[in-house]
């Protein structure tokens, strides 16, 4: 496939990482509530390994926090697959639409739509209307409306399965609010709004998660694949559990004796477990946020959450008349006005370099910025940064030992995994820390990865029926 399933390259020309050098000792000190020890990601692993255990268990699945939905994805593809398919994916705030013809080189066609936030804060009709709107014209650019292709729906919001074409929405989250949708099937709802192009046909062949699309798509090009990981708007993982240990799987085993556990981990921590590692801007981001109390893990990792976790930082440091000599600006000051893509930019200068972080700077207005302003605000960008980096690596180690197996290659898809330049380094190495010579693992960037991977799950379907 031309889509990239491949191992990321950081760049080592950058300034590197979480270095305190030229930093002030003041920043340095307000930072380290930041820093996570590996004594703190061990007490995190431990909650981690028990949020799992009471997801999976029947008897204590309904008051879990981390729900560990069983997807019915029971086979990973094996690379053999052939066919056209389409694939639908809703996560972010974009919808993509794909055509995927898996025997061909150039494989696959896609089309973006911006949703909204009227329509992500609407109706569910509304929103429903507004994606059978954009699958039906790209059917229709595609030529495809005479014969109907079997598609695949990511649907990246915790779903409740009843089946492979069953998805109950549990609660919505990320920017997401629509009304009419919790409690129902969104599949349902998805060919509802298609009947009213009645010239169109789709047969909608499987709902899945972003995270199971991407280890699916992974596993197409990676036999060794069993983990799928999302750090971009929002986080989560998925992983091959054992049928007999997800209590809440009563289908007939397939062959495979293995179900995907889709974890919806950004919830964990929503008891007040993380407490002893959330600090005062985690808190502020979760008050004033569309659901305050709700996916306190992915508040403090995800895209969606990152710049405004930067902007607290240096709007408390420069109250605290520490950094720009105490002189703020209108946009410091004002809620979400670093994009997380900004928290990349700001690390993606070269050493003895200061342009992009200088250019963030003036576009909040903090144009008298000093050097040494710059050197602090990569710092306290790198140390939100690195948390990130470090819970998703913890939790990684948590899912390599679920599986099991000494060789183990992860899927990974979203913006910051993707852009932001340490990432994948500071992932890599805290993994390695982490698991010692215990698992041989190679992380995989995988681009696409939840829509080609809906159209290899309809693949995978079409194959064993
Ligand atoms: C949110 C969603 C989850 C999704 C993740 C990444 O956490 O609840 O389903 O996988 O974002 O998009």
């Amino acid at each position: 496939m031309a889509r990239s399933c491949k191992s990321k390259v950081c760049n080592p020309a950058l300034w590197p990482s979480g270095s305190t050098e030229g930093v002030s000792p003041e920043i340095i000190e307000e930072c380290k509530e930041l820093v996570m020890t590996n004594d703190h990601l061990q007490t995190y692993m431990q909650l981690f390994r028990e949020n799992i255990n009471r997801g999976l268990g029947k008897a204590t699945n309904p008051n879990a926090i981390v729900k560990c939905f069983p997807t019915y994805v029971q086979d990973l593809p094996d690379g053999t697959e052939k066919g056209k398919f389409l694939a639908l994916d809703l996560g972010g705030s974009n919808i993509r639409v794909l055509m995927v013809d898996l025997g061909d080189p150039d494989p696959v066609h896609t089309k973006v739509y911006t949703i909204p936030k009227d329509i992500m804060q609407g109706t569910g009709e509304q929103l429903f209307d507004f994606i059978a709107d954009c699958l039906v014209t790209f059917i229709k650019s595609q030529g495809l409306a005479e014969a109907p292709l079997p598609l695949g729906f990511t649907f990246s919001f915790p779903l409740v399965q009843k089946g492979l074409k069953v998805g109950i929405l549990e609660r919505w989250t990320k920017d997401f609010t629509c009304s009419g949708v919790i409690g129902n099937n969104v599949v349902e709802m998805l060919q509802t709004a298609l009947q009213k192009h009645g010239d169109i046909k789709v047969d909608v062949s499987a709902v899945l998660n972003d995270t199971t699309g991407t280890l699916v798509a992974a596993a197409f090009k990676n036999p060794l694949a069993r983990i799928g990981l999302i750090v971009g708007t929002g986080t989560n993982g998925c992983y091959v559990e054992k049928q007999e240990n997800a209590e809440l799987f009563n289908e007939p085993d397939l062959g495979s004796g293995k179900v995907i556990i889709n974890l919806e981990w950004g919830a964990f921590g929503d008891d007040g477990a993380l407490d002893f590692v959330r600090v005062s801007y985690d808190e502020d981001v979760d008050a004033n946020s569309v659901n305050p109390g709700k996916q306190k893990h992915e508040k403090m990792i995800s895209g969606m959450y990152m710049g405004e976790l930067v902007r607290l930082a240096l709007e408390k440091f420069t109250k605290a008349g520490l950094m720009f000599e105490g002189l703020g600006s209108d946009a410091l000051y004002t809620r979400h006005t670093l994009e997380s893509s900004a928290v990349s930019d700001i690390e993606r200068d070269r050493m003895g370099d200061y342009s992009k972080v200088k250019k963030i700077c003036d576009s909040l207005g903090l144009t008298h910025a000093t050097l040494q302003d710059h050197t602090n605000v990569r710092y306290v960008a790198s140390c939100i940064t690195r948390r990130a980096a470090h819970l998703v690596s913890a939790g990684l180690v948590v899912l390599m030992e679920r599986v099991g197996e000494k060789q183990i290659a992860v899927g990974i898809d979203g913006t910051v995994y993707k852009f932001h330049p340490h990432f994948h380094n500071l992932m890599v190495e805290k993994i390695k820390e982490l698991v010692g010579d215990t698992y041989d693992f190679e992380l995989l960037l995988v681009e696409d990865g939840s829509g080609i991977g809906a159209a290899l799950v309809a693949a995978v379907t079409a194959k064993k029926r």
